[in-house]
């Protein structure tokens, strides 16, 4: 069909119909095309000047059903004129109404019949007055079939009887342009080298730029929401002075992952329930060097954790419980990226500026792990943003002020601490922030001052405080793109189309 026509030969068709007549209407000449691809093709020619255009609307009038039945067999008074004139010696009504089959035509028709003295009442029967009649309505609806259009009374009059209807066209009056022509030039879209050699850049017709064009859209990968903020946040860290954990070890022995942290052995957060356990090795070796650069003694420190759990050490009692080497070495996956803070802080132990451990400020992103019972809020897997400050003098005063620059970075304000507990951090403190859509105070992240017990087994300076605080990276993901079920964001339901369609964030631009 025309419909599918590329625009080529549409724009060859209108310079045809513009050389023949002009101007042109384009719903006249080409009624079956879509305005769409009409207005394409005249765009092409407006912009070399081969044509002029303007969009110009009309009203039509079309045939209501009632009407085409007019067309075809006549008005209804002129219908009962026919009727009356066939019988020769009149017609009763009844009779009348039997020939013409339609009680409200043969009402109506003989009401106006009367009216324009056509026919008239003999004793009981309906008589004609003239031998023919002119039916002007058949008539008129017939040009305005044909036209669509007639004299604005008739029109008028046909409509206020119903049998019009009028709608609006839309059409294009095309006109010739200064560079009108039969053709539409070539025009060359890039300057090659054939056309320097042979001098034909000279003469030749160049596309103008658009500089509007959209590019074609790439197939291309694309950086989950995740990843977005993830880029977010250590941003914010790295223009905090922070420098990354090295986080690739999803797998853990309790030892880092609890025991280092002061989680006693019997803690519920070490049930089954709540942490996942490897089974096959189950076990890891006794924490050790990885590397022969790493000089340091960790039977020790080993040493040292066992007994600040069993009987207490650095001013703590302890637990006051047998502590199991073979519970410390199980392998679990990590339910916290606190596992890896640990082990760094440890590391930070063995360094050593003016005879002790540097200030240090450390953070990470990844995957933690937990046995969960699935629901629209939580998965088994999902990640922390940690972050760990190490330095002296630090007071949890400090701590609550940092906290409301860091999330100050991301639009979060007006924070709310609340006493909290961890094994590790004494005192603890969750953080809320109001969330002004759901309306109330949403828990945005934990935090506290690690414990002696737990630094001073790695042989850090008494003095040094050390800072931790962590957070996930789905809640605020999920708030910044309206995400109300977990699934929509991780996992196999996760849409395809709205993780590649997804819009850049900036965490401070609320
Ligand atoms: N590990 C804590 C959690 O999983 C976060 C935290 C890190 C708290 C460091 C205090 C210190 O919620």
């Amino acid at each position: 069909p025309a419909d599918n026509k590329p625009a080529g030969d549409l724009t060859s068709e209108i310079l045809q119909a513009l050389s023949k007549a002009e101007p042109v209407l384009s719903a006249e000449t080409f009624p079956h095309l879509p305005f769409e691809s009409v207005k394409a093709a005249l765009d092409r020619l407006a912009s070399r000047s081969m044509v002029t255009y303007e969009q110009v609307e009309r009203e039509e009038a079309t045939l209501e059903p009632e009407a085409e039945v007019i067309v075809s067999h006549g008005s209804h008074e002129a219908r009962v004129f026919e009727a009356v004139r066939k019988a020769l010696d009149g017609l009763s009504i009844q009779d009348l109404e039997k020939e013409i089959g339609d009680k409200t035509v043969t009402k109506v028709g003989q009401g106006k019949a009367f009216k324009e003295k056509w026919i008239k009442k003999d004793a009981n029967k309906l008589v004609a007055l003239v031998d023919s009649i002119n039916d002007v309505t058949r008539d008129q609806l017939r040009v305005i079939q044909e036209t669509r259009t007639h004299d604005a009374k008739i029109i008028a009059d046909l409509k206020k009887r119903k049998l019009l209807k009028m709608q609006k066209i839309i059409s294009f009056k095309i006109q010739k342009g200064p560079k009108f022509a039969l053709e539409m030039v070539k025009e060359e879209t890039d300057l090659t080298v054939e056309m320097l050699a042979s001098g034909s850049w000279k003469t030749a017709t160049f596309k103008p730029y658009n500089f509007k064009a959209l590019g074609a859209d790439q197939r291309a990968g694309a950086l989950h929401p995740l990843n977005k903020v993830r880029q977010e946040f250590r941003q914010i860290f790295f223009e905090m002075g922070f420098t990354e954990m090295p986080t690739s070890r999803f797998v853990e022995s309790g030892f880092w992952n609890f025991d280092a942290l002061f989680v006693p052995q019997q803690h519920p957060a070490r049930d089954l329930q709540d942490t996942f356990y490897i089974a096959d090795p189950k076990v890891a070796d006794r924490p050790g060097p990885e590397s022969p650069d790493d000089k340091r003694d960790y039977n020790e420190y080993f040493e040292n954790v066992k007994q600040v759990h069993e009987n207490g050490k650095y001013g703590s009692i302890g637990y006051r419980y047998p502590w199991s080497e073979d519970e410390s070495r199980k392998l679990v996956l990590r339910t916290h990226t606190t596992a890896i803070s640990g082990s760094m802080l440890y590391k930070l132990a063995s360094e050593s500026r003016n005879g002790r451990s540097p200030p240090a400020r450390y953070f990470s992103i990844d995957r933690v792990f937990r046995n969960e019972s699935v629901d629209a809020t939580h998965l088994c897997e999902f990640h922390q943003v940690e972050g760990v400050i190490a330095d002296y003098g630090l007071t949890l005063g400090g701590l609550m002020e940092f906290m409301t620059i860091f999330f100050g970075k991301m639009g979060v304000t007006d924070l709310k601490f609340k006493p909290a507990y961890n094994p590790y951090t004494e005192p603890s403190m969750e953080i809320f922030s109001f969330h002004k859509g759901l309306n109330k105070l949403i828990e945005i992240g934990n935090s506290g001052v690690f414990r002696p017990e737990m630094l001073e087994a790695m042989g850090l300076p008494s003095d040094l405080r050390v800072y931790g605080f962590g957070l996930s990276l789905e809640r605020p993901t999920m708030i910044k793109y309206g995400i109300s079920n977990i699934r929509e964001l991780l996992g196999h339901q996760v849409n395809l189309t709205f993780i590649e369609k997804n819009p850049a964030v900036r965490l401070d631009k609320d």
